[in-house]
């Protein structure tokens, strides 16, 4: 089989990226344009300038993805383009990019789920070990700023299919991260800035409550009643514990003025953050931490023992997370399960992921249509 040089394009929220990734085993090249900066002093992501930064970044980042690749427009294979799930304006301007360089260049044109994306940043990285046998069943946890999702993946000649059987009922673990950074005022995005902070406190501190879920969900009705398990998350109920924390110990004006500290430097750094945090501070973001890892953990093998599954992928933006991927090692190990997660810049958005996911559906010529649209709330399966 010849090799195939996929261009991938990824715009579904902050990040503005392309790849060439070859054969969905090898990335050959990996850029990713990051909107932190525009979005810090709004604590979190305005879609409105997502949009306008993709505009601004879709070109020059799709050029520097060839140019690192040493590829031309015209010597790739195929383009791969995130179809959602995701912010609507934002993947349409990678959407819109990727359908007129296909069309221009006469090149198939392949739509790709981001949460496949997120799974196939795994296995890409597995193949590129040199790891070609892992083991099925595998279980998916998907864990990113707007997807805590529990997904069975298989593979049967090339076509892979996803069995979702757990997700978040209210925020995702990411989201979280994001909201509980904002709250204290340690900017945005919050997980980087809380796992770093995490460190200097005692993550038993402050004892947070485990969420448990004891009703189906309403999108769950229509399943038999005698179907397997689902394994579901929530996290606005942590969130608001936080808030609760801060109240009850009156630490709002403290939070203001490291707020507007921290707003007069131009890119404050972890250390600038550290620097501004006193005990109880540090000790509500390591029980925090602590709390979530429990829960994530916990939850997942859980669901990967009720499915005696042979494998387990952590990934998505949380996953880039210390604490998460130990206690993950821990765990598992203690069951006899093997746990995978992307490196690091795989674990975020990034591009290779979408060009590796399209690449069994380029081997089945899979195919997008040229009406194709962004989809939102695009569902895996
Ligand atoms: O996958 P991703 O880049 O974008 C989405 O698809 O959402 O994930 C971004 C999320 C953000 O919520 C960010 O706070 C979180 O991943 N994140 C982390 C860490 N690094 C990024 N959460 C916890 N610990 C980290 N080290
Ligand atoms: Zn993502």
């Amino acid at each position: 089989m010849p090799s195939a040089f996929i261009l991938g394009i990824e715009s579904s929220c902050d990040e503005t990226a392309a790849a060439v990734v070859r054969s969905g085993e090898q990335v050959v090249s990996n850029v990713v344009a990051s909107q932190i900066a525009t979005h810090q002093p709004y604590g979190g992501v305005v879609p409105e300038l997502a949009s306008r930064e993709h505009l601004r970044a879709i070109v020059p980042v799709v050029r520097q993805a060839l140019a690192e690749a040493q590829h031309t427009y015209n010597s790739v294979d195929a383009i791969a383009v995130t179809q959602g799930p995701g912010l609507a304006g934002a993947l349409l301007v990678g959407i819109s990019y990727a359908k007129a360089l296909a069309f221009a260049l006469d090149k198939p044109l392949i739509a790709v789920n981001h949460l496949e994306g997120h799974i196939h940043s795994v296995l890409l990285e597995e193949r590129q070990k040199g790891n070609h046998d892992l083991q099925f069943p595998v279980l998916a946890l998907v864990v990113s700023g707007g997807h805590t999702h529990l997904y069975l993946a298989a593979e049967k000649d090339d076509a892979w299919t996803y069995e979702n059987i757990g997700h978040t009922r209210d925020d995702a673990a990411g989201e979280a991260f994001d909201k509980v950074a904002k709250l204290l005022g340690l900017g945005y995005p919050g997980g980087p800035v809380i796992s770093h902070l995490a460190a200097y406190g005692n993550p038993q501190a402050v004892k947070f409550p485990v969420s448990a879920m004891r009703h189906r969900d309403r999108n769950d009705r229509g399943k038999p009643l005698d179907s397997k398990p689902q394994f579901d998350f929530s996290y606005s109920g942590i969130k608001t514990a936080a808030l609760r924390y801060v109240e009850k110990n009156d630490m709002r004006a403290a939070i203001e003025a490291r707020r507007a500290d921290l707003a007069k430097i131009s890119r404050p750094t972890l250390e600038d953050c550290l620097a501004r945090c006193d005990k109880r501070v540090l000790d509500l973001v390591a029980s925090f931490q602590w709390a979530m890892v429990a829960d994530l953990t916990r939850k997942t093998l859980a669901a990967a023992r009720e499915y005696q599954v042979a494998t387990l992928f952590v990934t998505g933006g949380v996953a880039a997370n210390n604490k998460l991927r130990l206690r993950f090692e821990r765990e598992a190990a203690k069951i006899g399960l093997p746990v995978y997660f992307p490196s690091r810049p795989l674990s975020t958005d990034n591009a290779a992921m979408i060009a590796a996911a399209a690449y069994p559906k380029f081997l089945l010529k899979d195919f997008a249509a040229m009406d194709f649209s962004a989809e939102a709330g695009l569902a895996l399966r």
